[in-house]
This record gives structure tokens, C-alpha cells and sequence, in this order.
């Protein structure tokens, strides 16, 4: 039997820029690490070891080939504390079946039926934007608000905003505190002694409250509406004919509106940013959108398809800001790649945002050109160069949902406004679980 090799190391004497570099400063520490050790390396913490790598073919491998032994990363307990054991954070056969339940819910003719309710969101937008033109304004924050009342709408069409502001409320301080002790674990103690702990579990219980209530509101009224929460409820196993809990329930929920918010929230930001950055693209997706949609008209579901520079645009903004720019996994057995040993319980850092700026996989990567994903140019380029909803079988169950979403606000936020760029404000990514804007992006609107 060959030897295996061992995977390039980062040197013992480096730790303290190792632990500085996982912790807050990955983006340039990857950086780091490739120039001397290549595009896949071992981490060395001291305490612990971590593999990364930007390897496309590695990541490929790891999250699609031999998925099988490969698990979600420790970092995902953590949500587990809000989440529960939903979609994202749960593992093997619950998981299977919990997403063989939920997978139609994403169909087609569904999202179809939720267009509606996001038209509605989108409509309200756009006049409360009317109302801030000439005055400078955060887009991540307004994004933020926006892709909250979408998904919400989604998931609960309940008539009383009051209930969606407050379990938006809830889900913000849940949010914000995952972020924290899954961005620096070792804070945790200090946490129970400032209070943020119990602010926390203060929010959960709120959360829940609300979430429970709608859900009974829901069974006792006997009205079946068109939201998630309907279809969820009603979704039923194949071979059993078992419906979910509501513990169940609750889980996929929370974890529906906490990964389906934020992601395509900076997503949008940051494409509004690329764009008013290259004023050319703007030109040329405005021109699209007014020959489709002439004279300020709303697009139907249909027309989005059509909307193909809209499209484009999004998908370059993903590429250069990936929202997940980072996926977690852990080996669950000894495994192999490419001759390099990969030893089991290994946590990994599959950094999508590190592939999507290699040039070995695109020319000029730091450039903002949507061209790159017109039909004939993405053809030729194999898919597992491009993942920002991840691939394999833990695949974003909502990639669709976020689609539609992101081409609806952009292309008529596009159709009606324009921006100017604070020039006097640096924007500044901060790699959080997401991609966030630092500091936010300033916009005027004109
Ligand atoms: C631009 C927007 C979005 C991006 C970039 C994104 C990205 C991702 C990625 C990369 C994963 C895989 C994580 C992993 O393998 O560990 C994922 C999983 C997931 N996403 Fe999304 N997502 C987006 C929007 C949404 C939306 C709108 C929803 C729901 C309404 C959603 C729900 C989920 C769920 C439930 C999972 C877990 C799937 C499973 O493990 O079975 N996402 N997402």
C-alpha cells in the first residue's frame, strides 16, 4: 500500500497568528496560508487542528463524492442552542427524512403561489423608499428588513404585523448572541455573567410563545392558508404517513427564517454595492429590465426567466461576496485526497469564498463582470467552480426561493431608483457566520 502524504502544515511557532487568522481574520489569513503552503493545508492551532482549503475539486470531494463521511463541522452544535435540530443542524436519518418532507414544499408550483405575498413585500418597499429619495440610507439594513418580511410572510401569513415584529425582534437577539459565542467560543462564561445569556434564553422563550401560538391559532381555525406553515404542517412521509412534531415544526421554522434571511439579505447588499461601484453593468441590467418590463410594470413569476442580466448580476455579486463563504465539515473516518491523509474528526474549512477568487478558476477574479454567467460563457466552465449554495446532498433547500426573491427586489428597486456610493464611508467585509458588511454600505437615492 502507498504511503499517504501529510497534508502541508502551518509552522507550530505561528500559532498566535493561526488563532488570530480562524478567528476574526480568516479572509486574509487563507491568503496567507496559500501563498506558502498551497491551496489545501492543515491548521495548526496547538489545541487543535483544522484542514482548509480553497481546492475545488477538495471541496467537491468533500461536500458531493464522499459526502458520506463527511459531517457538519462542531461549529454547528452551537446553533443547535436557537435552531434546534432543524434542517441545518440536524444529522443522518432524522435529517434524511426531515428533507424528504420538506423538499416539495420548494417545488415549483409552490414558490409560484408564495410570488404573490413577496410581490406585496416588495410593493411596500418600494413606497417606503420613495419616501427616502434624496436622503442617504444603509442598504444592508434596509435589505435586511425587507428579506425579514418576505421570509416571514413566507413562513407564517398571519394578518398582524405586530406578531412577525416580534418574532423578528426575537430572532435578531437570538442571532446576534449564536453569532457571538460561535465567532469566540471562549467568551461563553462571560456571557452568563453580563446578562447576554439570559437575554438570549429570554428571546428563545418569546420565540417560541409566538411561533406556538400561530401554529394553534393555525389548527384551531381550520383555515388552511398558502405559507410554509401550511405546507409544512401538512407534509406527510411517503411510507408512514407520518406528519412533523411541533416541536418539529418549530425547529424548521426558526431554521427556515434564520439561513433563508441574512444569506440572500447580503447577498442583495452586496450586489447593490458591485453595481453602483460599475456603473456600465447598471446601465445594461436597467436596459433589461425596461425592455422587459415596460413602463414600471411588476414582473410575474414568468418573467423572471427573462430577466436574465438581473440574474447575471446577482450571480457575480455571490461569487465575489458569498454569503456562506465558509462551510464547516468533520471527517468521520480516516479518508484520502489526492494521496494527502485525511485524519478522522478533523474539523474543515471549505472556503467557497477562497475558490471564488483563485485564479486558477477565473480570470481576473477581482473584477465585477455578470457576463461570466451569461449561458453560453457558464457552459463551459464545470459547475463545482461556482458554489454559492453549496453542493451535495446538504445543498440550500431554498436556493430557488432566494432566486426569485433577489430578482424581484433588484430588478424593481433598479426599475425605479438610482444610487450614488458614500464615497466617504469605507465598506468592509466582516466574515461572520455569513458575509456581512462591516459598517454597512451607504447609498444615496436618487
Ligand atoms: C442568497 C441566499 C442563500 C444562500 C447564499 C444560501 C446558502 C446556503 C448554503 C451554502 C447551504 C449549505 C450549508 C452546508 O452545506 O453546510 C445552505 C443550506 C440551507 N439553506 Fe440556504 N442559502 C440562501 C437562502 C436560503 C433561503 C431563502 C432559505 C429558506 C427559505 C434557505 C434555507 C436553507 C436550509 C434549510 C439549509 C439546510 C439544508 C440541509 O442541510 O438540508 N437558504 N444555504
Amino acid at each position: 500500500m502507498t504511503k499517504l502524504k501529510k497534508m502541508p502544515k502551518t509552522p507550530k511557532v505561528k500559532f498566535l497568528r493561526a488563532i488570530k487568522g480562524v478567528s476574526s481574520d480568516m479572509l486574509n489569513y487563507s491568503t496567507e496560508i496559500k501563498k506558502t503552503l498551497g491551496d489545501t493545508a492543515q491548521i495548526d492551532l496547538g489545541y487543535l487542528q483544522l484542514y482548509a482549503s480553497s481546492n475545488a475539486d477538495f471541496i467537491k470531494y468533500v461536500l458531493q463524492t464522499n459526502q458520506k463521511n463527511y459531517g457538519k463541522s462542531r461549529a454547528y452544535n452551537a446553533l443547535k442552542l436557537g435552531l434546534g435540530n432543524g434542517l441545518v443542524t440536524s444529522k443522518g436519518s432524522f435529517w434524511r427524512k426531515q428533507r424528504r418532507l420538506a423538499q416539495p414544499v420548494f417545488y415549483k408550483k409552490n414558490l409560484e403561489n408564495l410570488f404573490q405575498d413577496m410581490g406585496r413585500s416588495t410593493t411596500e418597499f418600494l413606497e417606503y423608499l420613495e419616501g427616502k429619495r434624496g436622503t442617504t440610507i444603509d442598504i444592508s439594513r434596509e435589505m435586511m428588513n425587507v428579506t425579514a418580511t418576505i421570509v416571514l410572510r413566507a413562513l407564517f401569513n398571519v394578518e398582524q404585523s405586530e406578531s412577525l415584529d416580534q418574532i423578528y425582534k426575537s430572532m435578531d437577539v437570538t442571532q446576534e448572541y449564536l453569532m457571538k459565542i460561535i465567532g469566540n467560543p471562549i467568551m461563553q462564561p462571560w456571557y452568563k455573567i453580563n446578562g447576554e445569556e439570559k437575554k438570549f434564553y429570554n428571546a428563545i422563550k418569546d420565540l417560541d410563545q409566538l411561533v406556538y401560538t400561530i401554529m394553534n391559532n393555525r389548527r384551531d381555525s381550520q383555515e388552511k392558508k398558502n405559507d410554509l406553515l401550511q405546507m409544512l404542517m401538512d407534509a406527510e412521509d411517503a411510507d408512514t404517513g407520518e406528519k412533523m412534531t411541533d416541536l418539529q415544526l418549530r425547529d424548521e421554522l426558526v431554521t427556515l427564517f434564520s439561513a433563508g434571511h441574512e444569506t440572500s439579505s447580503n447577498a442583495l447588499s452586496w450586489t447593490f454595492y458591485l453595481l453602483c461601484k460599475n456603473p456600465e453593468t447598471i446601465q445594461k441590467l436597467r436596459a433589461g429590465i425596461n425592455e422587459k418590463l415596460p413602463d414600471q410594470r411588476m414582473p410575474s413569476f414568468q418573467d423572471l426567466r427573462e430577466l436574465t442580466y438581473t440574474r447575471q448580476g446577482i450571480e457575480e455579486g455571490m461569487r465575489i461576496y458569498p454569503p456562506a463563504w465558509i462551510i464547516g465539515r468533520r471527517a468521520l473516518e480516516d479518508d484520502e485526497f489526492n494521496g494527502f491523509a485525511i485524519k478522522k474528526d478533523v474539523n474543515m474549512l471549505l472556503e467557497i469564498y477562497g475558490m471564488h477568487h483563485s485564479t486558477t478558476y477565473w480570470e481576473n477574479p477581482e473584477a465585477f463582470n455578470p457576463d461570466r454567467f451569461s449561458p453560453e460563457v457558464a457552459k463551459k466552465r464545470p459547475k463545482h467552480h461556482y458554489l454559492p449554495f453549496g453542493a451535495g446532498p446538504r445543498m440550500c433547500i431554498g436556493n430557488h426561493f432566494a432566486m426569485m426573491e433577489m430578482q424581484l427586489l433588484l430588478a424593481t428597486i433598479m426599475q425605479r431608483f438610482d444610487f450614488e456610493l458614500d464615497v466617504n464611508h469605507v465598506v468592509e467585509v466582516d466574515p461572520l457566520i455569513t458575509l456581512r458588511p462591516k459598517n454597512g454600505i451607504l447609498l444615496k437615492v436618487k
